[in-house]
């Protein structure tokens, strides 16, 4: 198996990702978001790259069937529902409903990757379930990080060591691009991850928000199985 990385969403080309399995990660916050939304009951999330896409789409639903939710510059939209802070994302709110969702990068780049074959979504929460899913597959990786504003992340790229150095225990049979092997050595040199990740630009807008409970709770390591996946428009466990 091949495992490569794509470093943002303005690095997404069509050829990279044919036949590919594809893992989106973009750990501050999207698909944590997305990710915990499952873990506590909702129907399935649909993405959207625009407010108003998103907006158009939750007035087709009956109230209380869809909660609205994302940001723009990190901060909840005017009339949605949510913010895209995974704590909002609770049981009560989301069980049984259709989470309808745009974010700055993170649907941006899981709506980018549709020509892949396989799209699932990932992050530091349910990590091992993403290594494990990719070795049963086993088909190529790439491992594309949302980063932000077209950028490298340094959160995402972590994230991606991890999910590398997970894989690298389940099969001898990996074959890392440069890329993937520089996430995984920087993954192992830091695994309590916050002190490579406090560096990141993301990490201090959100600290700047007084979102650190946000931080805390995208950096836990494996608290679900659930591996979402994005399939014809949208994202089902
Ligand atoms: C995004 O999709 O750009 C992010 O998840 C931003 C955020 O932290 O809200």
């Amino acid at each position: 198996m091949n495992i490569d990385i794509i470093i943002s969403a303005d690095h997404i080309e069509e050829n990279l990702l044919r036949d590919k399995v594809v893992v989106v990660i973009d750990m501050l916050r999207a698909t944590s978001v997305i990710t915990t939304a499952f873990m506590n009951g909702c129907k399935e999330v649909i993405p959207y790259l625009t407010v108003e896409e998103a907006r158009e789409k939750s007035t087709e639903f009956k109230s209380g069937q869809c909660v609205l939710g994302g940001e723009r510059k990190a901060v909840k939209i005017e009339g949605f529902d949510l913010s895209n802070s995974p704590l909002e994302y609770t049981e009560d709110v989301v069980k049984g409903k259709t989470v309808i969702m745009t974010t700055t990068n993170g649907t941006r780049t899981l709506t980018e990757c549709s020509k892949a074959k396989r799209v699932l979504v990932g992050a530091m929460i349910n990590g091992k379930a993403v290594a494990k899913k990719l070795i049963e597959l086993g088909d190529d990786v790439v491992i594309v990080n949302a980063g932000t504003n077209g950028q490298f992340s340094m959160d995402d790229f972590i994230c991606a060591g991890y999910m590398i150095n997970k894989m690298l225990k389940m099969s001898s049979k990996l074959y890392l691009t440069d890329i993937a092997k520089t996430a995984n050595y920087i993954y192992e040199n830091n695994t309590g991850i916050e002190s490579f990740i406090k560096n990141a630009r993301h990490y201090g807008v959100m600290e700047d928000l007084n979102l650190m409970d946000d931080i805390l709770y995208c950096m836990k390591k494996n608290i679900t199985d659930i591996v979402p996946e994005y399939k014809d428009g949208h994202i089902i466990e």
